[in-house]
């Protein structure tokens, strides 16, 4: 029977986008520390190949297929866990797609699409969860924002708009969660070295980058900002996560970029244009979007 979080020893935690990057270094993280992870993703394989993994190490850990754009299909991942163990401690929404271009380059279908799994998959983890959380007393809800949930940087404007949605939904639900024993926290990435910072398997760049010096010049962009591995963040991510931190800004050095934000907006708008303006060659093209979701 259910009787308490356990933190994290003992517990059971869903991870959504747990096949790459953010997910699967969480995933592995909590199953060092011993709880069992269902890694769900849309890649089933990669998924099941991550949680083989982890029981090659010893750790407990399983695999689903999932479309967080789906929330019948987040249902069926929540009952049957909540069914096979008999309590779910966390559930980390973390599956996440990038799309880069301007605006002006958007079509309705590339929001359409960002929206859904970036802040529509949020939601129906936390529709789906939270219910089960509450009827069994405890558990942990830890959704995966951004940086740019709290400061507005440009060129993903879309990517930018999701994220400052999933940052106000976890904090507003933070309080009302609070009352019912259920706790909320926010992750808030600075740059992690991951296959999104490419584009990832199922982001898009809306404006195609041309082979050769764009591509170059959106490594050097991110090389500049110090990614840190994902097992680093992973690990420091859950340190937070045990602490019960409601905004967690890691690598640290990112919380200058929050603080100037709070201190001065107009500051931080003049900084991220001058940047912006520096940087846009690689987000920018003369020529019409053709990317699979361009009109
Ligand atoms: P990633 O591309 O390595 O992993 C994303 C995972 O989500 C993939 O395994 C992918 O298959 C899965 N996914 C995509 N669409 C899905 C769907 N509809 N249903 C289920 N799974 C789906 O990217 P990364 O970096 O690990 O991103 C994880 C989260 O961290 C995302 O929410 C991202 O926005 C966020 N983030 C990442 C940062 C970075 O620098 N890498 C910075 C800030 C936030």
């Amino acid at each position: 029977m259910a009787n308490g979080l356990r933190a994290f020893d003992g517990g059971v935690a869903i991870v959504t986008g747990a096949a790459s990057g953010i997910g699967r270094a969480i995933s592995d993280a909590l199953a060092e520390r011993g709880c069992h992870v269902v890694l769900a993703d849309i890649d089933l394989d990669d998924a099941e190949a991550a949680a083989q993994q982890i029981r090659e190490r010893g750790g407990r850990a399983s695999a689903r297929r999932l479309d967080v754009t789906r929330f019948e299909q987040v249902g069926q991942v929540v009952d049957q866990t909540v069914d096979e163990h008999g309590r779910l401690d966390y559930v980390f929404n973390n599956a996440g797609i990038g799309v880069g271009g301007e605006v002006v380059d958007h079509t309705v279908e590339a929001w359409n699409q960002i929206i859904g799994v970036n802040l529509l998959g949020v939601i129906h983890g936390v529709q789906c969860a939270y219910p089960a959380m509450i009827r069994q007393g405890f558990g942990h809800i830890v959704n995966t924002a951004s940086i740019a949930g709290l400061v507005a940087p440009p060129g993903m404007t879309s990517y930018t708009t999701t994220k400052h949605a999933v940052v106000g939904l976890s904090k507003a639900l933070r309080i009302e969660a609070h009352a019912r024993g259920i706790r909320v926290s926010v992750l808030c990435p600075g740059v992690i070295r991951t296959p999104l910072l490419q584009g990832g398997r199922h982001g898009i760049f809306l404006v195609p980058l041309p082979e050769g010096r764009a591509r170059e010049l959106v490594n050097e962009y991110f090389e500049r900002l110090r990614p840190m591995p994902a097992p680093t963040f992973a690990r420091k991510a859950l340190d937070q996560i045990a602490r019960g931190r409601a905004v967690i800004i890691i690598p640290t050095w990112w919380k200058i970029a929050w603080w100037l934000e709070r201190a001065s907006p107009s500051l931080m708008l003049y900084l991220l244009r001058r940047g912006y303006e520096r940087n846009r060659t690689f987000m920018t093209s003369a020529s019409p979007p053709t990317g699979s979701l361009a009109r």
